[in-house]
């Protein structure tokens, strides 16, 4: 059994060098280490045994030194090591294999061994130095880690699925009912052009209300079926001329009244920016305030390479606290005497802004009514100018 000294092996690590250290130096520093560090000999049995190596498995140089190291091997794990110690003994440096080592009282400490082999003065390998990190916290943070990504891919998968299900419910709904209901419309309209006259008033009133509720819910269904498509489809990848899309939404909307700025192009699809203009500019001019015609401002700009349009009026405002239900389905502050409507089209805005990863909102307008705005991608070639 050859014997070790620790400058010697420094030595052997700085080639050429004259290394003047104090001959304690490095046991002091290898004492010092927060990992276990311990040697053995050709046959295996420990020469050394440091102060972080006690810390680890819990045993003292003095039970250690001499001892196998097979004692500190799991069943399982003896061959693997035994591998990575002929790898050792024939001159490699084994780094940071991840394997289990054995405490005395039988538990298993998970720990990254790096294993070199030593040599003697004529440079022949006579024995072997290990250390041995405990990898404990970092097993259990990649252990966590791996548990919070299984839950994360558990979510991802709900949400697809319930995304799925109401893509699946809301074209059900808009395209499968339309059929019975144009059914249903056809017959009691010839029931009213028919039997007028052998109905009385109160049979007539009876029909009327029927088909006026078909007729509503001819256009709930219609824009049940426009923000299906939007749920849908993917966003369009083509450079819209929002000006233009403007101009086209502001006639659709018979609006008087509009201010149109200059608007930059968005990466969209036409009529997906069709939809959220026409939407907004139409709600401008549809919530003024009683006896007076709405103005309404339409303008946008490039905000670190996302367009922000947004639509200003000197309607009847909205009151904070509603500000963010009132982009939900069917969801509306008046009645339909009021203000006619079915509360879809503020849904679609929100559902063009997410698709493309932009968000929409409402907030106060320096006009003195609401200001709504929604951010769209910039083409590519006017991204990062701001
Ligand atoms: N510019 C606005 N000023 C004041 N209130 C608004 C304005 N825009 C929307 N709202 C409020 O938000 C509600 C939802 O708007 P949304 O556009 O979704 O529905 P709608 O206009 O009532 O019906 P639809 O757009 O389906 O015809 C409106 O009913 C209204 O109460
Ligand atoms: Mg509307």
């Amino acid at each position: 059994m050859s014997t070790l000294p620790a400058q010697q092996s420094a030595a052997h690590l700085l080639p050429g060098r004259q290394v003047h250290t104090d001959p304690g130096l490095m046991a002091q520093i290898v004492a010092a280490a927060a990992d276990a560090i311990f040697s053995e000999d050709l046959d295996g049995r420990i020469t050394s045994w440091n102060a972080g190596a006690e810390r680890l498995y819990g045993r003292p140089a003095r039970e250690m030194l001499g001892k196998d190291t097979e004692t500190l091997l799991p069943e399982e794990t003896a061959e693997q090591l035994g591998n990575v110690h002929a790898l050792a003994l024939s001159g490699e440096r084994v780094e940071h294999f991840d394997t289990w080592h054995l405490r005395p009282d039988g538990t298993r400490v998970p720990i990254s061994l790096t294993v070199s082999p030593l040599r003697d003065a004529s440079g022949a390998v006579a024995g072997l130095a290990t250390i041995a990190k405990d990898v404990t916290e970092r097993l259990q943070h990649s252990a966590a880690l791996e548990e919070a990504h299984r839950t994360l891919e558990k979510q991802h998968v709900a949400l697809r699925r319930s995304n799925r299900d109401l893509e699946q419910f809301a074209y059900v709904a808009s395209h499968d009912l339309a059929e019975p209901l144009r059914v249903m419309t056809g017959f009691v309209q010839l029931l009213e052009k028919r039997y007028a006259d052998v109905l009385d008033e109160r049979g007539r009133r009876y029909v009327f209300h029927v088909v006026d509720g078909a007729a509503r819910m001819r256009i709930l269904i219609g824009d049940l079926l426009e923000y299906s498509r939007f749920l849908r489809s993917e966003p369009g990848s083509e450079a819209v001329d929002t000006n233009a899309v403007a101009r086209r939404a502001v006639a659709s909307a018979d609006a008087a009244d509009v201010e149109i700025g200059d608007l930059p192009a968005v990466w969209c699809d036409e009529a997906a920016v069709f939809a959220v203009l026409q939407n907004l500019i139409s709600n401008a001019v549809k919530f003024h305030r009683p006896d007076l015609t709405s103005h309404v401002k339409v303008a946008g700009e490039v905000i670190d390479g996302v367009v922000q349009l947004s639509v200003d009026d000197d309607g009847i405002g909205i009151e904070e606290e509603y500000r963010e239900r009132v982009f939900g389905m069917f969801s509306r502050l008046h009645v339909r005497e009021e203000y006619a409507g079915t509360g879809i089209g503020l849904a679609i805005v929100q559902q063009v802004a997410e698709r493309s990863d932009g968000r929409a909102w409402v907030e106060t307008s320096p006009l003195g009514g609401c200001r709504f705005c929604i951010t769209l991608p910039a083409p590519p070639k006017s991204r990062g100018t701001a």
